[in-house]
């Protein structure tokens, strides 16, 4: 029997639309309610405590519209909240890091990988061993891990692929240059928005890893094994955000296109109590 139940994605804000993305081009007939928490963004600078907090609450938000999987669509959330929530959540959790680490490891051919990410990503160091584990068998593997925090306020700003992005972009990058990595991990979900800007400093030869396209892989993969599948009879797309549901749609629609986001409707997150 078909399972019509939405597909819950959540972001600290607009970053997880490049999911949202990716999940609509491989598995369109389902449904999704997508939650961008852009009252508390940005979560990379948060503590660990309030990234689990603020994460159980989207979860939470989701669960209560009745979702039959949760996507964790910010690698912030995954790699401190991921845990907890699929131990609590009763419907399989997905999360953007182990996903992410593989395509990486299949895509180089040096050996040396790049991983860019908020600070709270870099310093829980869930990352760098996702890709170490995953390229265990690459001998002399070298991984350069590198925070970019200001590339989440360009990318919320829209200031995608102009000369601020680039002169911040050469300013992080250099030491992933200097290295000579030849494969960059898009290790924040915000970040594939700037992929043309990070692209031209980095040069032609590296690849740019958008854990997305392999996360979709992923759902898809669940809701075959668990005859969880939609019959695409009706497909809805529901936006929620914690802030200005006219920002919202104002910073996301050129970014997600097909006329969407529409209708986004704003949530009081916090009274989702943990
Ligand atoms: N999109 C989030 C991620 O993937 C980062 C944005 C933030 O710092 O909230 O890590």
């Amino acid at each position: 029997m078909a399972d019509n139940r939405p597909i819950g994605i959540f972001d600290s804000g607009i970053g997880g639309l490049t999911v949202l993305r990716e999940i609509i081009a491989q598995v369109p007939s389902e449904s999704t309610i997508y939650f961008g928490d852009d009252g508390r963004s940005p979560y990379g600078t948060k503590s660990h405590d309030t990234i689990i907090k603020y994460s159980l609450q989207d979860m939470k938000f989701l669960k209560s519209q009745g979702v039959k999987m949760i996507v964790i669509a910010c690698n912030t959330a995954s790699t401190h909240a991921y845990k907890t929530l699929s131990q609590v959540c009763d419907v399989p959790v997905v999360e953007v890091v182990v996903p992410g680490a593989q395509a990486a490891v299949k895509a180089t051919k040096n050996g040396k990988i790049g991983i860019i990410a908020t600070r709270a990503t870099i310093g829980s160091g869930v990352y760098e061993s996702a890709v170490r584990e995953c390229g265990k068998d690459i001998e002399g593997l070298e991984v350069v891990s590198q925070a970019c925090p200001l590339f989440v306020s360009l990318a919320e700003e829209g200031w995608w692929d102009d000369d601020v992005a680039y002169l911040t972009a050469q300013k992080y990058l250099e030491p992933l240059k200097k290295a000579g990595v030849d494969t960059v991990v898009l290790a924040c979900t915000h970040y594939p928005l700037l992929a043309n800007t990070i692209s031209k400093v980095m040069g032609p030869g590296v690849t740019l890893i958008n854990s997305g396209i392999a996360v979709a892989g992923v759902v898809k993969d669940i809701l075959e094994k668990n005859d969880m599948k939609a019959d695409g009879k009706e497909v809805t797309r529901a936006f929620y955000t914690s802030d200005d549901p006219k920002l919202f749609e104002q910073v996301a629609s050129p970014f997600l296109g097909r006329g969407l986001p529409q209708g986004t409707k704003r949530v009081q997150v916090d009274k989702y109590d943990t």
